[in-house]
C-alpha cells in the first residue's frame, strides 16, 4: 500500500454505530456496475484509500467486489463490506446471506441490510428475525435496513426489540426525508444516503447553492454535495464507473462548508425528482 493510500484512508472519518462498530463515512457504491467493472473500480478505489464498499445481491456484482477485496492484500478487518437481502430471499435470510458470502468469498460481511420493506408482501418483518440470527452466528457484524419508513421501523423494533444500526435511504439535497432522519437520529440509527449525488443530475450540480459554493472553495459541485452529506453526519458511497472520479470523490476532507452554504443547500428540498419511490418497487 502506498503512503498516499494510507493517508487517504486515515482521512475518512468513522461513524459510530449503536452496536459498537465504526463504519467509514465514505465508501464506493456499486449499483449498475457489472462484475468486471465493479472489480476494476473497487480495486482502484482500495488502492486509493477507500475502505468501504456497498453492494447487494440485486447488483449481481458481489463476485467482482470480492475478487477486488481479495486482490487488494488488505487485512479483512480493514475493509468494510455491506450487502443486502433481496425480497425474494425474505423467507430464507440465512440462505440469502450465505449465497452472498459465497459470491464475495468472505466469511462474514460487516453490514447486512434488508434491501426494501416491500410492505405489500409483508415478508420483511419475519426476515428481520433472520438478520438478528445471522448476527448471532457471526455471518455479519452489523445489521440494518434500507428504504424503511417510520412505520416499518416501528414494526420491526416493536416485534423484536432489536433496533437496526443503519437505515439506507435515498437522500440528497432535493430529497431530504427530514422527519425520518430525525426519527432515526433519536434512536441512534445511522443514516446512509443512497444516490447522494442525485445520480449526477445536472439540475443539482448547476443550482447556484451548489455551484457558488464550488466556486468559493475551488471544488467541484459533486464534492460540495458530498461534503454537505458528511457535515450532516450521513454515510455516503457515491457510485462512479469513471476511475478518475474516485480521487475527486475522496478529496473532500480539506474544507468545510459555511453555515450559510449549508442552509442554501438545505433549501433545495423538494426541487428535484426522487430517483425512485419505495412504493413503486415491489409494493
Ligand atoms: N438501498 C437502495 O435501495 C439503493 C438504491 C440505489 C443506490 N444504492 C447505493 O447507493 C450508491 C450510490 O447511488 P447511485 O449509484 O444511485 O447514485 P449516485 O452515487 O448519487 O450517482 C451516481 C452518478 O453520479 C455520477 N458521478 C459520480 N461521481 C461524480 C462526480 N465526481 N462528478 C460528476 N458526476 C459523478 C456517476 O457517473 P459515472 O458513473 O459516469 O462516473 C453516476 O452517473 C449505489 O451505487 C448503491 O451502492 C442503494
Amino acid at each position: 500500500m502506498t503512503v498516499n493510500a494510507q493517508k487517504n484512508a486515515n482521512a475518512i472519518p468513522g461513524v459510530q454505530l449503536s452496536d459498537g462498530f465504526v463504519i467509514p463515512q465514505l465508501g464506493i457504491g456499486t449499483y449498475q456496475l457489472p462484475n468486471d467493472e465493479a472489480e476494476a473500480i473497487v480495486a482502484a478505489g482500495l488502492e486509493l484509500g477507500y475502505r468501504h464498499i456497498d453492494t447487494a445481491s440485486l447488483y449481481k456484482n458481489e463476485e467482482g467486489v470480492g475478487k477486488a477485496v481479495a486482490a487488494s492484500g488488505l487485512d479483512r478487518s480493514d475493509v468494510w463490506v455491506t450487502t443486502k437481502l433481496w425480497h425474494t430471499d425474505h423467507g430464507d435470510p440465512l440462505g440469502g446471506l450465505r449465497a452472498s458470502l459465497d459470491r464475495l468469498q468472505l466469511d462474514y460481511v460487516d453490514l447486512f441490510l434488508i434491501h426494501w420493506p416491500t410492505p405489500k408482501l409483508g415478508t420483511a418483518w419475519q426476515a428481520w428475525e433472520g438478520l438478528i440470527e445471522a448476527r448471532e452466528l457471526g455471518l455479519t457484524r452489523s445489521i440494518g435496513v434500507s428504504n424503511f419508513e417510520i412505520e416499518h421501523l416501528e414494526r420491526i423494533i416493536g416485534d423484536t426489540g432489536a433496533t437496526p444500526s443503519v437505515n439506507q435511504i435515498e437522500l440528497h439535497p432535493h430529497h431530504q426525508h427530514r422527519e425520518l432522519v430525525e426519527y432515526c437520529k433519536q434512536r441512534n440509527i445511522v443514516i446512509e444516503s443512497w444516490s447522494p449525488l442525485a445520480q449526477g443530475r445536472k439540475q443539482l450540480f448547476a443550482d447556484p447553492a451548489v455551484a457558488d459554493a464550488a466556486k468559493a472553495h475551488g471544488k467541484s459541485p459533486a464534492q460540495i454535495v458530498l461534503r454537505w452529506h458528511l457535515e450532516k453526519g450521513f454515510v455516503v458511497f457515491p457510485k462512479t464507473a469513471t476511475a478518475s472520479r474516485l480521487g475527486e470523490n475522496l478529496d473532500i476532507f480539506d474544507f468545510e462548508l459555511t453555515a450559510a452554504e449549508i442552509e442554501a443547500i438545505d433549501a433545495l428540498e423538494g426541487l428535484g425528482e426522487s430517483s425512485i419511490s419505495p412504493y413503486d418497487m415491489n409494493g
